[in-house]
């Protein structure tokens, strides 16, 4: 950090209000945040934590649709379940916002009119699906119809489920509407686009301005985004929940605005109703609006394009011909890689995972939070397993600071009439074998620059020390022939309790104020914390003068994790393990819908052959498309497919595959497609190409 800035904003990436939060989101964004956060109140830094809940986007209504609730209805469970178990966990927000509130409405809304004023929206007139039925346009998710790539007849406007490739809804082959059954007509419309491009230099400049300050990951994404040259990207949708455009109703004809304009908006909205909590309506400005206060945005790695271009973006608009009433840029983006589960990715929708709340349900958080920390996923994916949160539980918090911490207490109540026995002299402090000041610095700086997992490893080293401290001393035996030693030995012991208190609570807060209380003291170290008082600094004093009252009794801060504990979470884990490996195995399909029963002419009119794959490369601006050169008998075809994900083009070179050679001709993306190559769907929805196998047949039908 070159720059020094007054205060500190936190923002964490607002959940979609659509399902539960697991590890995986409280690993890369929550706990992270968190552990910032309560870093700079630590040393009486003015900092604040908003976050909230994304309560627009097209899966809510999805969710809704199925479950036969309002859109609304999902939001207010998700949004009530996530905040609960986000304060369960000690995430200390210091407001948690939700996208659906009035004023963020009205936030959105506003910037959407500054910016439609500037003129700087592009407006574009589109052909778009229309259900007459029931009166609406269709988004691409509300049209289905048969993928053009692979035949499947479930495709979505958007996608094909079945083969993974991207669609418009105009490359449907006979579409339909989700709404009703009614056949969309196509229709004029009209979309409002944010000009990207138009920002290009000054993006550039922004992200180069800070390649050194940002993780290589965010600079990357965000550098290929920019080498590619910024799009035009529709910031309106045709959907009946989200906000709706600020412009009478003709001329909104139905829009609402894309659930990313609105949602990079609700950090700021969010802010404005914390001001307004406050009682001091103005008081967002100091944070939003002032160059000397740090803005951070925590997410994952999948948002990083939204938050280092499009956010940016939106506010330069905003600012452009503004002197006053300016909006800062982030400082920093610190995006995580993502974190495993037993060695797989969390995944929601196959239900692997471990929702937060149901966690707590069954472990204490600081628990978690430590364990989590330690597989902080800062520069590449890490892995969380039951064994390694045991491990983490028994071995460091349980014997290593919890022992000595009950240890050093009990001691000293049972021996020492629960008082400090001695005084300890700076000298004495500082030749315990710790280099206080170097040890506090390196600390500090590891929080700074968003290394967790360094700063929690450092803190239970140091933990580690005292424990070691006080075994090595045996004050149980020294007592017995020299009293004063003993009392030495406890005043460092019980001093070292008061800095591993403050030293750990950015990591394990509800049990550092626990040991606080242990230690005698009437007020928690949340309320110590306040900006202006650098109660960080303490941790590297003896703090605890001879005379000083313990509670006089002690508590045991954290239960081993016996191993019948786990049974139930393994067994779990064994049974989705299984399962996935069951499917990858023998890939059992317990659904099967049979098509309506052909004859065999009809069977005959597809022309089936066996072709090899000469060349392969993909396709420009179709991420999941390979465009293959096969040679079938003497003849030479191009073939598209929608592969590219799960194969390499070089690795399609050389195969056998199944070619449906009489398919009529299709141009997709401006390519010719004279066939299709058959694959089907395995594990994960990866999809494997058919291969015959054998010699000298290419060419042959299939009979
Ligand atoms: N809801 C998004 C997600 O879960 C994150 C939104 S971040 C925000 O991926 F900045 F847009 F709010
Ligand atoms: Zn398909």
């Amino acid at each position: 950090m070159s720059k020094s800035f007054k205060r500190t904003l936190v923002t964490t990436a607002l959940p979609y209000a659509n399902g539960p939060v697991h590890l995986g989101h409280l690993a890369g964004v929550y706990l992270p945040a968190d552990i910032y956060v309560r870093f700079k109140r630590l040393c009486g830094h003015e900092v604040i934590h908003i976050g909230g809940s994304d309560e627009h986007g097209v899966p809510i209504t999805i969710t809704a649709d199925r479950e036969g609730i309002t859109p609304q209805d999902v939001v207010d469970r998700y949004h009530a379940m996530n905040a609960d178990a986000f304060r369960r966990c000690g995430i200390s927000f210091d407001y948690y916002g939700r996208t659906s509130s009035t004023r963020h409405h009205e936030t959105a809304r506003e910037f959407f009119l500054d910016i439609e004023q500037k003129g700087i929206f592009v407006r574009k007139s589109e052909k778009l699906f229309f259900d007459a039925k029931a009166g609406r346009f269709l988004s691409d998710r509300y049209v289905t119809g048969t993928c053009p790539i692979c035949g499947s007849t479930e495709a979505n406007g958007d996608q094909c489920e079945q083969c993974g490739s991207h669609l418009s809804p105009l490359e449907l082959i006979d579409p339909k509407s989700k709404l009703s059954d009614a056949k969309p007509e196509l229709r004029e419309t009209l979309h409002w686009y944010f000009p990207l491009g138009r920002f290009q230099k000054q993006l550039e400049a922004y992200v180069e301005a800070h390649n050194e300050s940002w993780r290589q990951n965010v600079v990357n994404y965000s550098r290929t985004w920019l080498n590619q040259g910024l799009a035009d990207r529709a910031i309106t949708r045709d959907l009946s929940w989200g906000i709706s455009l600020p412009l009478d109703e003709e001329a909104a004809n139905g829009k609402v605005l894309y659930v990313w304009f609105d949602a990079v908006l609700g950090y700021i909205s969010f802010t404005r109703e914390w001001a307004e909590l406050q009682g001091d309506a103005e008081r967002w400005k100091r944070y939003w609006q002032d160059p000397e206060s740090r803005i951070v945005n925590f997410i994952g790695k999948d948002n990083v394009v939204f938050h280092t271009l499009m956010f940016p973006a939106i506010l330069m608009a905003w600012n452009e011909g503004r002197t006053e009433g300016r909006y800062e840029l982030a400082d920093n983006v610190p995006a995580s890689e993502f974190m495993n589960f037993e060695g797989r990715k969390f995944s929601k929708s196959r239900n692997y995972a471990v929702y937060l709340g149901e966690f707590l349900d069954r472990f204490p958080a600081d628990t978690l939070r430590y364990s989590i920390a330690m597989n902080y996923p800062e520069n590449k994916d890490s892995d969380f397993s039951w064994s390694d949160f045991q491990n983490r539980t028994n071995g460091e918090l349980a014997d290593t600071l919890g022992n000595f911490i009950k240890r050093s207490v009990d001691f000293t109540n049972s021996r020492f009439e629960g008082v400090v026995p001695a005084e300890i002299s700076s000298e004495a402090w500082n030749s315990l074998g710790i280099d206080w000041p170097e040890s506090i610095r390196r600390l500090s700086e590891a929080y700074e620059g968003f290394h967790f997992r360094e700063a929690a490893s450092l803190t239970m080293e140091i933990a580690r020390f005292a424990n070691r401290f006080l075994t090595e001393a045996e004050p149980w035996k020294t007592i017995k022939v020299d009293r004063q030693a003993a009392a030495h030995t406890m005043a460092v012991s019980l001093n070292l309790c008061h800095t591993l208190s403050l030293l750990f609570y950015p990591l394990i807060p509800e049990t550092c104020n626990r040991i606080h209380g242990m230690l005698g003291f009437e007020e928690t170290i949340d309320s110590l914390v306040q900006p202006g008082a650098a109660v960080w600094d303490r941790a590297a004093l003896a703090g605890l003068e001879k005379g000083h009252r313990l509670k006089g009794s002690s508590e045991i801060l954290f239960t081993k994790i016996e191993q019948k504990d786990l049974e139930p979470e393994l067994e779990k884990i064994a049974r989705l393990l299984a399962d996935a490996e069951r499917r990858e195995a023998v890939a059992v399909q317990e659904k099967v819908t049979f098509k309506p029963e052909i004859g065999f002419e009809d069977f005959q009119k597809i022309d089936l052959r066996v072709a090899r794959v000469l060349e392969c490369e993909p396709v420009r601006k179709a991420s999941k498309l390979l465009k293959m050169k096969l040679q079938v008998g003497a003849e030479e075809r191009q073939v598209l497919s929608g592969i590219a994900e799960h194969y390499k083009p070089d690795e399609m070179v050389g195969k056998q595959v199944l070619l449906v050679a009489n398919l009529a001709e299709r141009t997709i993306r401006g390519e010719l497609s004279q066939g299709m190559i058959l694959a089907v769907e395995g594990v994960d929805g990866r999809l494997f190409v058919v291969e015959p196998q054998g010699d000298g047949i290419i060419g042959n039908p299939v009979e």
